[in-house]
């Protein structure tokens, strides 16, 4: 079994993070000491995917409290960070976690310590939930005989510590031997499915094809496909499911054929405070992301829209709880997937501790 790759790696005061824009042409590391740095890797997605953000986000604080012993840098980082991307909900829950655990301190080398270890702990946690999906997800999947999965952008090591989330319940399968192809959606405008699952997949060993966003519906339709299985951004409290744009329609195509549409994510990505779907903000990207193709691996690109055309890019979209079958989250699988039981899985995980 190949090792997991691995995107980030903390140390010695430096934030290594494996540049994701530059996949799979180039494997370059960006070596990034503070918040700004952090923040601007999140904001241009060389680091990316929901958990990873969430990692990323909370050494970005941890590395500016080491550098500035200032009353407001913790203040100054922590809101720089959360505004990075509005829609991952890891990202603010853990600068949350991460401000918390440094609140209690003068500033000084102490607070920036409580910031590093908690930011770690962060890590190690999403490398457990990591294992768990994987094994619960695999579970899940066979049991209900799935051979042929499609997914959607980028849900492996790339995305989130450990092995992922939902590529790690695929991986876990393959693992199983009983995977027998993965149809990985190419996830435009920015390609994560082409560029990073297909590479994560080459890595696994495992037996996959690219294809078109626009193709999924009509292969589900002709029973192509066993399920689909993809990651979150944020669950709602009645579990709407926010995720790379795109995903809905998949929800859709997988409802209309009677196939299962697995979402996979730690509890890290459910969200209590957001009632519902209908609130969780969408991140809406540049036009040229959409209007245009990389050309080059130097990161030049080649227009595909006339000179004047704007392009609409919302990065999200939501799919209703009733589409999804069942959400697998480290701390078990729930279907239906309803307020009831999103609100028992968190309840559960707080008397846990
Ligand atoms: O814009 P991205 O690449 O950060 O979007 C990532 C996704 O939508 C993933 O599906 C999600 O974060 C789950 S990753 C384990």
């Amino acid at each position: 079994v190949a090792q997991p790759l691995q995107a980030l790696r903390h140390d010695g005061g430096v934030l290594w993070a494996l540049d994701q824009t530059l996949l799979p042409w180039d494997e370059r590391w960006l070596e990034l000491r503070d918040a700004r740095g952090v923040a601007d890797a999140l904001e241009h997605l060389s680091i990316r995917g929901a958990p990873l953000i969430g990692v990323a986000a909370g050494y970005g604080v941890a590395l500016e409290l080491a550098l500035d012993h200032g009353a407001d840098s913790l203040s100054r980082a922590a809101e720089m960070l959360v505004s990075a991307r509005p829609t991952a909900v890891n990202l603010a829950y853990a600068v949350g976690r991460v401000a918390d655990a440094a609140a209690g301190y003068e500033p000084g080398p102490e607070r920036a310590a409580a910031a590093l270890r908690e930011a770690q702990a962060i890590e190690r946690q999403e490398i457990a939930s990591s294992d768990a999906l994987a094994s619960h997800g695999a579970d899940l999947l066979s049991g209900l005989q799935v051979r042929r999965v499609l997914t959607h952008c980028n849900t492996g090591a790339l995305a989130a510590p450990g092995r992922g989330t939902a590529l790690a319940a695929i991986a876990e399968l393959h693992a199983r031997g009983e995977l027998e192809l993965v149809l990985a959606a190419e996830t435009r405008p920015l390609l994560q499915g082409a560029r990073l699952t297909a590479y994560e997949l080459g890595h696994l060993g495992i037996e996959h094809a690219v294809i078109v966003d626009g193709a999924a519906a009509g292969l589900i339709a002709r029973g192509e496909v066993d399920a689909v299985v993809l990651g979150c951004d944020r669950v709602a409290a009645n579990g709407d499911v926010a995720n790379k744009v795109g995903t809905y329609g998949h929800a859709l195509a997988a409802r209309a054929a009677q196939i299962p549409f697995v979402v996979v994510g730690p509890c890290s990505t459910i969200d209590p405070q957001t009632a519902s779907g209908a609130e969780i903000v969408i991140e809406q990207r540049d036009s040229w992301e959409v209007g245009t193709v990389p050309a080059e691996p130097s990161g030049v690109r080649f227009a595909i829209v006339p000179d004047a055309t704007r392009c609409l890019n919302p990065a999200f979209d939501v799919t209703p709880a009733e589409l999804v079958t069942a959400l697998v989250t480290e701390r078990g699988v729930i279907t239906p997937v309803d307020r009831d039981a999103v609100i028992g899985l968190l309840a559960d995980a707080t008397a846990a501790g």
